[in-house]
């Protein structure tokens, strides 16, 4: 008989979803990590969110490279080769019938008794994978109406450029935004400029029509999006600038946008109260949205084509 606490959750969870739990597919409201685990003790733990289109899996393998190095960079390694997490990948979004939404995958150094210092002979690590729907039509309206951003202390470690689940900043600076009524909160370094979104990677469109999105280094993630958005964009001629900007070049901008997996490119119509641009959304987020579909689309199809054609 379960306890009123996992009765609850099963209330406040869609009947029928399955998780991935350490080789297990389990009933997503009942599943659950040793409370010994290293992820829910220090956040020692590594994720990635994959967006799901039409039951397609958008930018895969880009997510999986970025998985494999945040793990490489934390002393973990991958916690089954890479085909088998494939598999696992897809047997979770079938099992959930997945068309739109996400899935989320986490990699904790796995159950140990608690002690700071990683053990010389760490338990294997934790695995888990969940998928989540999602009305993408919430986007699509979000993407006709524009969205508000206010901006926040950026006050997170110095190593963003792992995707680690230790996420208190973020989630202090994103409950911010909501309590604000704004969607999202850039986050803003020591000397002004802006790193990024709470969950988000911050573009502007500048004075002269170029796109500008902040230098990779270790103050923000690498965005798997960010990367196919610089990409889909060159082969349209958009120029693109790599440089740091801050909150007052970003509110006189010609237009800015917020760009991640499951919402593409979203734009940003207010920061901190004052209108960018015209205040309503712009042709260059829009554009670089759809370029970036349709290479998501076609990148979807010539992976199913060529899975298919192997066997
Ligand atoms: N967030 N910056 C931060 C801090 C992020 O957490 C994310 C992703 C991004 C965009 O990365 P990508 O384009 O690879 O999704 C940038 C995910 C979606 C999350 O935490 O749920």
């Amino acid at each position: 008989m379960p306890d009123t606490r996992v009765r609850a959750h099963a209330r406040l969870r869609p009947v029928g979803r399955i998780a991935y739990v350490d080789g297990r597919y389990v009933r997503h409201d009942v599943a659950g990590v040793h409370i010994e685990d290293r992820g829910l003790q220090f956040a020692d733990a590594i994720y990635e969110v994959f967006g799901v289109f039409a039951g397609s899996i958008f930018d895969e393998p880009e997510h999986l490279d970025r998985l494999e190095r945040s793990l490489r960079e934390i002393g973990l390694a991958m916690p089954m080769g890479r085909p088998a997490l494939q598999l696992v990948i897809r047997e979770i979004a079938r099992r959930n019938r997945l068309r739109d939404g996400l899935i989320y995958m986490q990699v904790t150094r796995g159950a140990v008794r608690r002690d700071h210092a990683v053990p010389q002979h760490p338990p294997p690590p934790s695995l888990i994978i969940t998928a989540k729907s999602i009305d993408m039509n919430g986007f699509e309206d979000r993407r006709r109406s524009g969205i508000r951003v206010i901006t926040t202390t950026d006050q997170r470690w110095a190593r963003c450029d792992i995707k680690s689940t230790a996420l208190l900043p973020n989630v202090l600076a994103k409950t911010e935004a909501r309590a604000a009524g704004a969607y999202e909160a850039w986050l803003v370094d020591r000397d002004g400029h802006v790193t990024e979104g709470s969950s988000t990677s911050a573009w502007i469109v500048d004075g002269e029509g170029k796109l500008v999105t902040r230098d990779l280094d270790n103050a923000i993630l690498p965005g798997v999006t960010r990367r196919i958005m610089m990409q889909v964009a060159e082969s349209a001629q958009m120029p693109i600038v790599e440089r740091r900007f801050t909150v007052s070049e970003a509110q006189g901008a010609r237009e800015a946008f917020i760009t991640a997996a499951t919402i593409g490119a979203l734009p940003v119509v207010e920061i901190d109260g004052r209108p960018v641009g015209a205040g309503t959304p712009g042709p260059v987020a829009r554009r670089l949205h759809e370029l970036y579909r349709h290479a998501a689309e076609v990148g979807a199809a010539e992976r199913s084509h060529n899975s298919t054609g192997s066997g």
